[in-house]
């Protein structure tokens, strides 16, 4: 018998990017091989996300597409998971329109994956099964990486926070953060696997609270997220520590001093703002002023002068006023963004934003969109310019994609560098001389290795 192939479309964050590769793990351990064309694989996953309505209309679109795949070829299997099935409306449409799905299951069950699938082949019947609350965290699944060089490690699950706006805590569940002992034995499996980056994930690492189960003398009973990156800093052979996503309400000095204090620490940040006019911040339910997120990165640069800040903001939450946005972009002004991503308000069914008044319209939301993300590109440029002449660290992680004469690579800061040297760099942090900049992306050449 042939073997069989695997197709994994993941939608949405780094969360389940990383959900992606525990799937791909467990298919390539019941001897599945990844398929590089999606209609062609025998089991192809779509990982959804539902944190904006778009993402929800493309998987749609997705599964628009798969009904001719399983049309043609019926012994495909298709299965669904993540966000989008952890709610109830979402699984209804399924049944109801989408009756040709094979297999549907959650964020809290991903474990269970290669004993459903083989349910699903062994009785050739339609499986539904979404836990409504996660249990236990597993450990030790397994995990096919897409990037030899670097690799996400999740440190805590779910969010306690209920952002308004926000679906995450109903399909992520209650924060749950992993034992240190468990993550640093993953972070020395991957070193010895050849990774020399990591990023930490959980929705709010810095809620992250690690509780030791048996008596250990090197790791205290609580360890908090400072103290996790410093015992991970001890880490040899790896180079450098990222992590997202930290909200602002609870950045603690603890932690910003671990950027003085742990080199391996990347001087970047990624700290939502969301919004710059407090009326708005309040009615998010962030629990933070937006004089005190200025305070917040008065006080890291500080303490840490090259630290690159990047941003989260929402556009025409409802409510918001021309003068709330005006607010919005004196902040983005005032802070000076290394980056930013930038999102239309989305109202998410069950979430309390949903039902406020005020809901701004679109053609105001594409307006207020569109000069914000004009502002921005401006500093984006600006501070990219300002690095030309200058020398960076840069993680190679190979060849660049859209130009095979160049490598590609990150600074410290997380800017995107694409440059020439005159050997295999990939793997290595070199030494890259930066000569050109655009709004996105910085060029050089390596001048040692
Ligand atoms: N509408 C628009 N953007 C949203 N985000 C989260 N929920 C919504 C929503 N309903 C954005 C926030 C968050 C990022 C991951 O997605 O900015 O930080
Ligand atoms: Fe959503 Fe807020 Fe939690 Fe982030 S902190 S996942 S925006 S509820």
């Amino acid at each position: 018998m042939r073997n069989k192939s695997f197709y994994i479309q993941t939608f949405g964050c780094q969360m389940n990017e990383r959900d992606s590769e525990t799937l791909a793990g467990m298919l390539r351990d019941s001897g599945y091989y990844e398929s590089p064309v999606r209609n062609q694989a025998d089991v192809i996953v779509i990982n959804t996300c539902s944190v904006r309505e778009n993402a929800d209309k493309r998987f749609f679109g997705t599964l628009g597409q798969l009904k001719a795949v399983k049309r043609e070829r019926p012994d495909t299997v298709v299965a669904v998971c993540g966000c989008m099935m952890q709610q109830q409306h979402i699984i209804e449409t399924l049944k109801a329109k989408y009756p040709w799905v094979d297999l549907i299951f959650g964020t809290h069950n991903i474990h269970e994956f290669p004993e459903l699938l083989a349910n699903v082949l062994n009785e050739r019947e339609k499986i539904v099964a979404v836990w409504g609350r996660a249990e236990n965290i597993i450990e030790g699944l397994p995990s096919m990486r897409k990037n030899p060089y670097k690799a996400f490690v999740n440190i805590m699950y779910g969010c306690d926070n209920f952002c308004t706006y926000c679906i995450v805590p109903f399909t992520r569940g209650r924060e749950r953060s992993r034992e240190p002992k468990a993550i640093l034995h993953e972070v020395y499996r991957l070193v010895e696997d050849g990774v020399r980056e990591i990023t930490l994930l959980g929705q709010n690492v810095n809620s992250y609270q690690g509780m030791v189960s048996e008596e250990d003398s090197e790791i205290k009973k609580e360890t908090s997220f400072a103290e996790l990156i410093c015992l991970l800093n001890k880490t040899e052979g790896l180079e450098r520590i990222r992590f997202m996503t930290s909200h602002p309400k609870d950045l603690s000095e603890e932690l910003i001093e671990a950027y003085v204090s742990c080199e391996k620490l990347c001087p970047h940040i990624h700290l939502p703002v969301q919004s710059g006019s407090t009326k708005i911040l309040s009615m998010m339910n962030r629990k933070y002023t937006a004089e005190a997120y200025l305070k917040l990165v008065e006080r890291l640069r500080s303490r840490v002068p090259d630290i690159a800040i990047t941003t989260d903001i929402i556009v025409g939450f409802p409510g918001e006023t021309e003068q709330d946005f005006d607010a919005t972009l004196n902040l983005v002004k005032t802070v000076g963004f290394d980056s930013a991503f930038t999102f239309l308000y989305s109202a998410r069914k069950g979430t309390p934003a949903e039902d406020f008044k005020d809901q701004v319209p679109e053609s105001i939301k594409h307006d207020r969109f569109n000069r914000l993300v004009n502002i921005l590109n401006i500093t984006s440029a600006e501070k990219n310019k300002a690095l030309v002449g200058t020398t960076e660290e840069v993680l190679a992680e190979g060849k660049s994609k859209t130009n095979a004469a160049l490598f590609t690579g990150r600074t410290g800061g997380h800017k995107l560098v694409n440059f020439k040297a005159d050997s295999d760099v990939s793997g290595h942090i070199v030494k890259v001389l930066i000569t050109n900049s655009t709004t996105f992306s910085l060029t050089g050449r390596a001048s040692e290795v």
